[in-house]
């Protein structure tokens, strides 16, 4: 393994350094070339580090999770999301009495602004909850200016804390709201997870407690979100915050990211194809299409996994004890089939698609009754813990700057404007 690269280029030789199995790109540049500095072009980021972290370790090739060197399969089996939203932001895990002091920090920040619920419900009742929810989280600094502060470490702390605990209840009342129901407000006696779960489904009458495998579940699932190192929303909430922005807003722009099918939409997305595969005997039409490019097979296939998702694999087990209480979602049916298939046939074999995270997630929460829109919205409130720990690590890096890359220009150079009536 060599520690240096050296670039010959005309009558020059040039030694760059490599560090962390990367060189610095701004080393290049002392290579002239005829448009000018070399640099590289890597549309996608296919094969860019643009930080350091120490928050998650992620390798594809073995199908490995770390959230801050504890493997994902333990925390998933032993934490809870909010013990696991800790470590992401300290680097540690918390002793009973940290884990304490930081619930009631966090379930004292359950209460949102009425004029955020407005804002939230100011949409139309059938708008996508995406939508509601990144109007409602970019909101957020005009009722909390002092968050604009982001150098302040006790400024940081304090809108962390605030988004992290208001984030269920906004992605709660986008709910409601969708289904033309009163919004429930959040409930001391309750913890975050099933304190999520009531806003979501309190009636009237009765006290909504959940069933205590439907509440273990749904930890675990908040737990496997978490966080997922330089993926595309966090990607954007730190380049937002290069630009100085607090964490609101950040936020805010990773909820926009996420929203894509490509990215979180994709349990949504993954729900639609399976009920558009209707059946088991449907399955080779489908995968058939999917060869000839007439389809993706959603909840397949990861930029950095080139192995099973361990997520995936964590999820597939909860959605059987989701299922004891819901009854089986014959839809799964489908997916495990589609699930065998994929991983004999050559295509996806030959391009190292496996399923990841969204693939079985969808059946949990549609068997829980939640409509498809919401599955993003189920995805952005456990991200949101990952997406403070990034931003936090961004902006208090000495290293960075505001993110503008370079472009590749392809377009006309110095051309003279004629006059309108002669065009
Ligand atoms: C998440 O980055 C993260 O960490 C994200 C995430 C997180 O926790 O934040 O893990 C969450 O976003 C998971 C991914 C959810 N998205 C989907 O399930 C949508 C379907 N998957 C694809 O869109 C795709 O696999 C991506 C976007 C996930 C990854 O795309 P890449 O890395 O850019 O890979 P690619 O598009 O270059 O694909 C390589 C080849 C191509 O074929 P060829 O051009 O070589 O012939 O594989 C094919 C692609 O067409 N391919 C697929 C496929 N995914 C890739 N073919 C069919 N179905 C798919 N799903």
């Amino acid at each position: 393994m060599s520690d240096n690269l050296t670039i010959s280029s005309g009558e020059d030789t040039f030694d760059l350094a490599i560090t962390d199995g990367t060189i610095k790109a701004t080393d290049l540049k002392q290579v002239a070339t005829s448009d000018g500095p070399l640099a590289t072009y890597d549309p996608g980021f296919m094969n860019t580090a643009a930080c350091k972290s120490s928050i998650t370790y992620i390798d594809g090739d073995a199908g490995i999770l770390e959230y801050r060197g504890y493997p994902i399969e333990q925390l998933a089996e032993q934490a809870t999301h909010l013990e696991v939203a800790y470590l992401l932001l300290n680097g540690e895990l918390p002793n009973a009495e940290e884990l304490a002091g930081w619930e009631r920090e966090v379930n004292t920040h359950r209460f949102v602004h009425e004029n955020v619920a407005q804002i939230v419900e100011s949409f139309r009742y059938d708008a996508h909850p995406m939508a509601k929810l990144m109007a409602g989280v970019a909101s957020m600094q005009t009722f909390y200016p002092s968050a604009r502060q982001i150098e302040d470490p006790e400024s940081q702390r304090r809108n962390i804390v605030r988004l992290i605990g208001k984030m269920p209840t906004l992605a709660a009342w986008s709910y409601r709201h969708s289904i033309g129901r009163h919004r429930v407000y959040p409930n001391d006696e309750l913890g975050y997870v099933d304190n999520f779960l009531a806003m979501l489904f309190q009636s009237q009458q009765r006290v909504y407690r959940p069933d205590p495998r439907v509440s273990r579940a749904m930890e675990v699932l908040f737990i496997l979100h978490a966080d997922h190192e330089q993926n595309c929303s966090t990607t954007a909430v730190r380049t937002v915050a290069s630009a100085g922005n607090d964490v609101y807003t950040s936020a805010g722009a990773g909820v926009g990211a996420l929203f894509g099918p490509a990215h979180g939409g994709a349990n949504e997305a993954v729900l639609k194809m399976l009920r558009e595969i209707g059946s088991v005997d449907r399955i080779g039409e489908f995968i058939d299409g999917v060869k000839n490019g007439k389809a993706k097979l959603m909840g397949f296939g990861h930029r950095v996994y080139k192995n099973y998702d361990p997520r995936a694999r964590v999820i597939k087990k909860a959605t059987d004890e989701v299922f004891e209480v819901t009854g089986r979602n014959p839809l799964l049916d489908i997916a495990v089939e589609l699930e065998r298939i994929a991983l004999e046939d050559e295509y996806f074999v030959k391009r190292r698609l496996y399923p990841n995270v969204d693939f079985y997630s969808g059946l949990i929460y549609e068997a829980l009754k939640f409509p498809p829109e919401m599955f993003t919205v189920l995805f952005a409130v456990p991200r949101t813990a990952g997406w403070c720990a990034q931003w936090l690590e961004g902006v208090t890096d000495a290293e960075q700057k505001i993110m503008r890359p370079k472009q590749v220009y392809t377009g006309h150079r110095e051309r003279a404007v004629v006059p309108i009536d002669q065009r």
